[in-house]
Parts: structure tokens; sequence; C-alpha cells
């Protein structure tokens, strides 16, 4: 299933939601290479989502502009496919009529016999393909959401914090997951959270974004190779340097930053973290 991901080059990318009104984005330009995790990190209201809707397509920038393969984006594509909080899901449809909608939506109907099922061992939910989607889990949901995502082979999945509803659990093995079938399918992959483990768990690089208005305050490599474990030295050291870059770009008091480091390190449960 090997496929490449693409590059994504966002260019002088400013957005004022009002003509004349303050800026929510100021002057953005990076590289996300083929195959990448980068993860946007930043306080609320920093303008994380205002730009993943920009690189979607579902917005366009008051200034400068985003390229797909050197192609400026223009309008949504199945090429880049954006995954939220919420599963959205059609509640009475079944797990695989789910699954297929991607498909059929892009006028790809021939594909889904083979692409559906593939997609459903992929995120580990064969056994539910038949189930109605409201029997399944939050989690569960969310699988069968990014099984949806990934039909029409995508060359950029763009995730908007969509692991913030579910219980400490699910969503650590689900982090590894989508890093795990992105790296798997070569996709590039563009993250926002809250979350400094989440974003040490995910990704590859992390800008971390300051506010009012948002701008790119710092760039942090996370070059952990192999499985990437809460508990080791590499990983803390990756997540120490993440929450100072992110109390200098948020301007927090230093007891902030304290109760954000306690809150990032403390420990999954044993049976978990070995859980490929
Ligand atoms: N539709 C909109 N109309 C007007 N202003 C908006 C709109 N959406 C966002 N904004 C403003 O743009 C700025 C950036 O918002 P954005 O939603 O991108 O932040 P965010 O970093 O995703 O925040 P959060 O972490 O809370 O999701 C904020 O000041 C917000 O109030
Ligand atoms: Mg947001």
């Amino acid at each position: 299933m090997a496929f490449r991901g693409a590059h994504i080059q966002v260019d002088h990318v400013s957005h004022a939601y009002r003509r004349g009104g303050p800026l929510a984005i100021r002057d953005m330009s990076f590289d996300v290479t083929p195959g990448e995790a980068l993860v946007l990190v930043g306080r609320s209201g920093c303008g994380k989502s205002t730009l993943l809707q920009i690189l979607c397509g579902l917005l366009h920038p008051a200034d400068g502009r985003v390229l797909i393969e050197g192609e400026p984006v223009e309008a949504p594509s199945p090429d880049w496919v954006m995954m939220f909080q919420a599963p959205s899901l059609y509640p009475w449809m079944t797990v695989e009529q789910n699954v297929a909608l991607g498909l059929r939506f892009s006028g790809r109907s021939r594909e889904i016999k083979s692409r559906v099922p593939e997609m459903l061992e992929l995120v580990e939910l064969s056994a539910f393909a038949k189930r109605n989607v409201q029997d399944l889990s939050g989690g569960q949901q969310q699988r069968v959401a990014l099984a949806r995502s990934l039909a029409p082979n995508p060359h950029v999945l763009l995730l908007d914090e969509p692991l913030s509803a579910l219980d400490a659990f699910t969503r650590h093995a689900l982090q590894r997951d989508i890093r795990r079938i992105a790296a798997e399918m070569g996709i590039t992959l563009v993250l926002v959270t809250h979350d400094i483990q989440e974003a040490v768990m995910m990704a590859d690089r992390a800008l971390v974004l300051s506010a009012n208005p948002g701008e790119i305050s710092a760039e942090i490599g996370i070059p952990i190779a192999g499985e990437r474990l809460p508990n080791t030295p590499e990983f803390a050291a990756a997540r120490h340097e993440l929450v100072r870059a992110y109390e200098a770009a948020a301007g927090l008091a230093m007891a902030d930053v304290d109760r954000l480091e306690t809150e990032a390190a403390e420990p999954l449960p044993a049976a978990r973290q070995g859980r490929a």
C-alpha cells in the first residue's frame, strides 16, 4: 500500500475574518515535507483551526497562498482530507456504508468493494462492518471516521483535535494507530492539539504558535526513532522542550508551566504503555 504523501508549502499566509479586522494569523510561512507528521500547538485562539481550514481549501486566506504538490489549494478535495473532533458519521448507516462515503461522493463507487474492507482492516474494525455505527463506542466511531478519510487514498491528512473527546486509554491507542497508519501509507500529516503529550506522541516536528495575531513562535524537531513511549528519557526531553516553547509563546506564568508539565507527564497504566 505504498503511497507518497504530498509536499505542502505555506507561503506568507495572513488572514482576517473581516476586512480591516484583527489578523487571526499573520505572515506564516513553512513547508511540510512528503510523509512528514507536523503538529501545530498553541493556546486557544492562536489560529490553529484557521490555518488548517486554509490548508484544506475551506477558507481562502486574505493574503499569501498554500501549495500542495506545487498547485495552489483552491477548494476541498479527496486528496487532502480533514478530520474534526466529532466523527460526523451518518447514524442510520452501517460501518461499511459510512466508510464508503468519501469514495461515493468523489465519484469512485467502483473502488468501494476493494477499498472498504482494506480500510476496515487497517483500523481493526473488520468484525464491525455490518453493524450500525450507533452501536460503536466513541473511539470506534472515530476509527470509522479515520477509515472513511483514508479510503480515497489522500495525500494529506489534516486533524483538528480529533481525539480530544476520547478517554485517555482510547486516545493513546489512536495516537499510535494514526501515526503508524500515516507512516505506512506515507501520508503527510498535519495535526492540531492543545495536548503536549499528544504532540510528542504523534509528530516529527512541532510549530508553536503565539496568539493575537497567530504567528509561528518556535519550531521544534521531535526526532524519536521507533516506538514512542512516554516513560523514556528522550520522550521526556522532547516534552520538556515543547512545554518551554509553549510557555514562551503563550507568556504563561511559571506556575502554569509546572502544572502543564505535571499533566503532560502523568503516566498511563502499564498495560497500555506497551501496546503497539
Ligand atoms: N468564523 C470566524 N469569524 C470571526 N472570527 C473568527 C472565526 N473563527 C475564528 N475566529 C477568530 O480567529 C482567531 C483564531 O481562531 P481559531 O479558531 O483559528 O483558533 P484556534 O487556535 O483553533 O483555537 P482553539 O484552540 O480554541 O480551537 C480567534 O481570535 C477567533 O476568535
Ligand atoms: Mg481550533
